[in-house]
């Protein structure tokens, strides 16, 4: 127990972090492009948030919420998922009263008591973003085309863009009445869970993955033949400024997304190299939920993605990054004497921002520059008695086996040339 991690989390370090800050770096430069800033939510809010946000009929907030009550008996719950304490975030701080569209983006961990498997994690992260106070259909534009750019400077290629429109709450109303309808003279073919959303949510049956269930539903109405006309044109300028971008998109009457809220748009990014969990990518149009939480009606539409999901894609397609640690320059010590030197000297450097390393497990010289050869370093100089008598020391460049030599009171200043430009 005490050298396992609890299922379905992950230790993030190594090569995987090296992709991870990638990933953070063309996240935030994205972000900055496109002009929505971050925000950050704590990690847990009231329970009441999310079965009112993320819907009460929904797998997350019926099974799969980390939820207890704290010493304070709050009912607490682990985010399950970004949108809904970034819309608590909005009202509560009165977002709505400066320029909107407000946009906003962020990183955060999400805890969903799912079962694991690859591309599915108990604690996760999402990168997400929400923007509000348009319903128009340039603002769905807006963020399928972040998206859509993300995925490009990851060098994902291989998705494909799902897209589907479910309607306004009236369109919705009354496809439910046609599928139930429908579903009605099929009853006996439903697996239990289905027959258990027919009455609280019967578009999430289309989502069913039940070998049964799927052969029934190849005949069912479709969301799309219930569109008002309002909606069905909201739908088609979209459609139209994806075309615009030369965004490809596939229209998939599918696509229903496993959260209560969505209104009109609805899109997933469906990657081919990853296995049955391929959506890196899944998002919408939620008109209704600010209202829902207590808002004035404020229109939104955001996305999330799974970063896991997203690294697994960019390692499918462009392997394993390989961890190339780096420093600057090793500083070894032969002696005693010349620790204190070593240690002044490593100081300094560092403050000049040149990364360096010495010696911390009295290592012999010959074991000193294995290590130093083993992390990385792109130069490195023992310093003995004779060289602090000297002021002389020999740098050795450890790619091309280089050598000069340097005073040692000259280390930083020739390092800050070798190095030059990094800060
Ligand atoms: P979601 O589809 O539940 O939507 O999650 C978004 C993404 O998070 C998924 O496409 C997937 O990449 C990732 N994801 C979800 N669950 C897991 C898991 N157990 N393990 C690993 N990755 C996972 C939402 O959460 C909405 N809040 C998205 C949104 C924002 N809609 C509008 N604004």
């Amino acid at each position: 127990m005490l050298t396992n991690a609890p299922r379905g989390t992950k230790d993030i370090y190594g090569s995987y972090m090296n992709t991870w800050k990638k990933l953070e770096g063309i996240v935030n430069d994205i972000c900055e492009n496109y002009g929505f800033k971050e925000i950050r939510t704590p990690i847990f809010e009231h329970t009441e948030l999310f079965q009112r946000g993320v819907g009460e009929t929904t797998d997350i907030v019926q099974k799969e919420m980390y939820s207890f009550m704290d010493k304070g008996e709050r009912n607490i719950t682990l985010k399950p998922e970004g949108t809904a304490g970034v819309v608590r975030a909005y009202l509560e701080r009165k977002m709505y009263a400066d320029a909107q569209p407000t946009k906003l983006f962020y990183l955060t961990p999400a805890f969903r008591y799912e079962r694991p498997q690859a591309g599915r994690y108990r604690q996760f992260h999402q990168f997400g973003v929400e923007l509000f106070g348009s319903d128009k259909p340039s603002a769905d534009a807006e963020v399928i085309s972040l998206a859509a750019s993300l995925l490009k400077n990851l060098g994902i290629t291989n998705v494909e863009l799902h897209i589907n429109s479910l309607g306004g709450p009236e369109c919705r109303k009354k496809y439910n009445k046609t599928l139930k309808e429908f579903l009605a003279k099929n009853m006996d073919s439903l697996c239990p869970t289905c027959l258990e959303r027919y009455e609280k949510n019967p578009l999430r049956i289309l989502d069913c993955k039940n070998e049964k269930c799927k052969e029934v539903l190849k005949d069912a109405p479709l969301a799309k033949d219930e569109l008002s006309d309002e909606c069905k044109v909201h739908f088609e300028e979209l459609l139209s400024l994806l075309d615009a971008m030369e965004i490809k998109y596939i229209v998939d009457p599918w696509i229903v997304r496993g959260l209560d809220y969505y209104t009109r748009t609805v899109f997933e990014f469906i990657s081919n190299d990853i296995g049955a969990q391929g959506t890196v990518c899944g998002g919408g149009r939620y008109d209704k939920l600010i209202e829902e939480c207590g808002g004035n009606a404020t229109p939104a539409v955001g996305f999330g993605a799974g970063i896991e999901r997203l690294i697994m894609t960019m390692e499918a397609v462009n392997g394993e990054q390989e961890y190339v640690p780096t420093r600057d320059i090793y500083v070894g010590a032969m002696g005693d004497n010349a620790k204190k030197t070593t240690f002044s000297l490593v100081n300094s450097l560092r403050d000049n921002n040149i990364s360096s390393e010495t010696d911390l497990m009295n290592r012999s010289v010959k074991a000193q520059m294995k290590y130093a050869n083993k992390i990385g370093c792109k130069y490195s100089v023992i310093i003995g008695d004779n060289e602090i008598e000297e002021n002389n020391v020999t740098v050795k460049n450890m790619e091309t086996r280089e050598q000069t030599d340097v005073k040692i009171d000259e280390l930083v200043d020739f390092m800050k040339k070798e190095i030059g430009g990094k800060f």
